[in-house]
């Protein structure tokens, strides 16, 4: 996703919440009169051996990471992918420098991704941006100036308070959005999707997943005009769908508009793989094709609940048995397709349509006439989105830097450069050859990208079984890198939580009122 910025109207950065709390050990007496007060068979259970995430995205590489903090040392992880670690997140090369072909964009609030890149030292890379247009298959409806400060009264002119109005009503989104690190910090936990998203933004938040983004702007005053030329174009760069996606994902799509996006120096799946590693999880490659639960007797003790987990690997099928499984991939015949065998009452199909975007990286000459401008020198854009037009191919088109880079600094587009399209469907030969005049190297990707979203909205369980956990389905709500992240802290203190019964640290009401007089 790559947003344009809208740079008149940047957003002062706030003071960050501090990720992780130190936590202070108990002093020993306390600790002994803890012991004499709990009841044996509840502080003395031991803490799972084994356990299988599904699944090397960010989702469950965080899954590993969060899994290892509440359960310990001694606990086996291991993490079954398919195919790369990274998932979703993956680099393309053209001419000998890679690109992020996949999730590129991190907003600057994204609290647990930043986490991530500090802990594991990774460096970031701060997007500058290059100006941008938006155009309607005919013709430009706005463009940006490459001065900045021409940009506020430019915005002013074309639609009114209609900007500003929305950067505010994003910002109170995001306000409450952000209470999620409080929770999670304070170790808290929701079994549901709902719960989760209900504790953040309450009936406002409800609201927003039960209307398309167009009903709840439209609601909220904003113009016909402005929903079509800002907000859809917004839409379809990130998500390759128009204004009828519900109100949540679409303030989330419009948050990238603000300044401060940065990604990660190298690749953003460098994130994946170094989350991995800290969490000393085992990466099995394998295709998981079906889990089955298990009671196993022992002798003299009480009977262990355990998953067999098969997997499709080079040498044939093999598997496994875990006392706790967290799924990190999108369930879904199309997708993971994962059975669930003998679960009694069975595991439902969730239907899960997911949008096809196709990435297309090329290194090559922009046809500025395709555009409307015959002189190429008079032609000034970085960044072409679009609005909701049939004859339209394309959704966005945006001059690219490599992942090493720290951008092109907003400086004019090279002649010659690495432009990435965004479509729905692959181009064709002559679809390229009229966005390039030239080119001479050429890099596909189709994705089965994020959610095919339609208002109301509604999710998949988090809880699938007693001991087995789904991560995607708060991609219902907005798929993005840190809502797997979130997804998988919620997941790994849900699982610890439960394993432990500890049900005061689960689906608590009133938590933002609760947590602000304690603090
Ligand atoms: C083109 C594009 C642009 C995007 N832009 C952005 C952006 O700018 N910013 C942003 O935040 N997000 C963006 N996203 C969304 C973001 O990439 C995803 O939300 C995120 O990467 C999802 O991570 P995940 O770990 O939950 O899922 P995935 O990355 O899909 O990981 C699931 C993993 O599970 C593996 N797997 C699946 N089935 C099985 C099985 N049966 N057995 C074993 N392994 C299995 C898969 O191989 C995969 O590695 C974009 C996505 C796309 C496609
Ligand atoms: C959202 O829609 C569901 C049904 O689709 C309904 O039960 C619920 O009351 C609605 N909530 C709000 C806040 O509109
Ligand atoms: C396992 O993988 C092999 C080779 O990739 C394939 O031929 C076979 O059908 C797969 N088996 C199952 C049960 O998916
Ligand atoms: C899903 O897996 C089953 C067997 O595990 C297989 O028969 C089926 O073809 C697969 N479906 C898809 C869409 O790949
Ligand atoms: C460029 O765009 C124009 C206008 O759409 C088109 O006629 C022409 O064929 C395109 N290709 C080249 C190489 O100029």
């Amino acid at each position: 996703m790559k947003g344009f910025k809208i740079k008149a109207l940047r957003i002062k950065g706030r003071p960050e919440l501090r990720s992780q709390p130190a936590h202070r050990p108990l002093p020993l007496p306390a600790l002994l009169l803890l012991a004499a007060l709990c009841p044996p068979a509840l502080s003395l259970r031991h803490g799972p051996s084994k356990i299988a995430v599904v699944g090397g995205g960010i989702g469950g590489s965080a899954a590993a990471y969060f899994l290892r903090q509440k359960f310990g040392r001694s606990v086996q992880l291991h993490v079954l992918e398919k195919a790369a670690l990274g998932g979703r997140l993956d680099t393309l090369d053209v001419e000998g420098a890679s690109y992020e072909a996949g999730g590129s964009v991190i907003h600057p609030l994204n609290l647990h991704m930043k986490h991530f890149v500090q802990e594991l030292g990774l460096l970031a890379n701060t997007l500058q941006g290059s100006p941008s247009g938006v155009y309607n298959g005919e013709e430009f409806v706005f463009e940006e100036s490459s001065w900045s400060f021409i940009n506020r009264p430019k915005l002013l002119w074309h639609y009114g308070l209609n900007p500003l109005r929305m950067s505010m009503w994003v910002e109170d989104i995001l306000d409450k959005f952000m209470r999620i690190y409080r929770y999670q910090m304070h170790d808290y936990a929701f079994s549901s999707n709902e719960r989760l998203l209900h504790a953040l933004g309450g009936d406002d938040f409800t609201r927003l997943l039960n209307q398309s983004i167009e009903e709840a702007m439209q609601k909220a005053g904003f113009s016909q005009k402005f929903i079509n030329q800002v907000v859809c174009p917004a839409m379809r760069v990130n998500y390759g769908q128009g204004v009828t996606i519900p109100g949540f994902v679409g303030a989330v799509s419009l948050a990238w508009l603000q300044s401060g996006l940065w990604s990660v120096k190298g690749g953003n799946k460098l994130v994946c793989s170094g989350l991995i590693y800290s969490s000393k999880a085992e990466v099995i490659p394998g295709t998981v094709v079906s889990i089955e639960p298990k009671t196993r007797h022992q002798r003299g003790g009480d009977p262990v609940k355990l998953y067999e987990v098969t997997y499709n690997t080079s040498s044939g099928l093999t598997g496994d048995t875990y006392d706790i499984v967290v799924i990190a991939a999108p369930l879904g015949r199309k997708m993971a397709n994962i059975t669930f065998r003998n679960f009694d009452p069975p595991i439902p199909e969730f239907p899960n349509p997911f949008q096809q975007t196709v990435t297309t990286l090329v290194h090559g000459r922009l046809n500025t006439s395709f555009f409307g401008y015959q002189d190429p020198q008079a032609f000034h854009l970085g960044a072409i989105f679009t609005t909701d037009n049939p004859k339209l191919f394309i959704n966005s088109l945006t001059l690219e830097s490599p992942v090493g880079d720290t951008g092109t600094g907003g400086e004019l587009p090279l002649p010659s450069a690495v432009w990435k399209v965004f479509s729905n469907e692959e181009l064709s030969k002559e679809q390229l050859s009229l966005l390039f005049s030239s080119y001479d190297s050429v890099k596909v990707k189709p994705w089965l990208a994020y959610p095919q979203y339609s208002a109301p909205e509604k999710f998949p369980p988090i809880v699938l079984h007693e001991q087995l956990y789904y991560l995607n389905g708060l991609e219902r709500a907005a798929s993005a890198m840190e809502m797997s992240a979130i997804a998988a802290r919620n997941a790994a203190l849900l699982a610890f939580h439960r394993w432990h019964g500890h049900s005061a640290s689960v689906d608590q009401e009133d938590l933002h009122e609760r947590l602000k007089t304690e603090l």
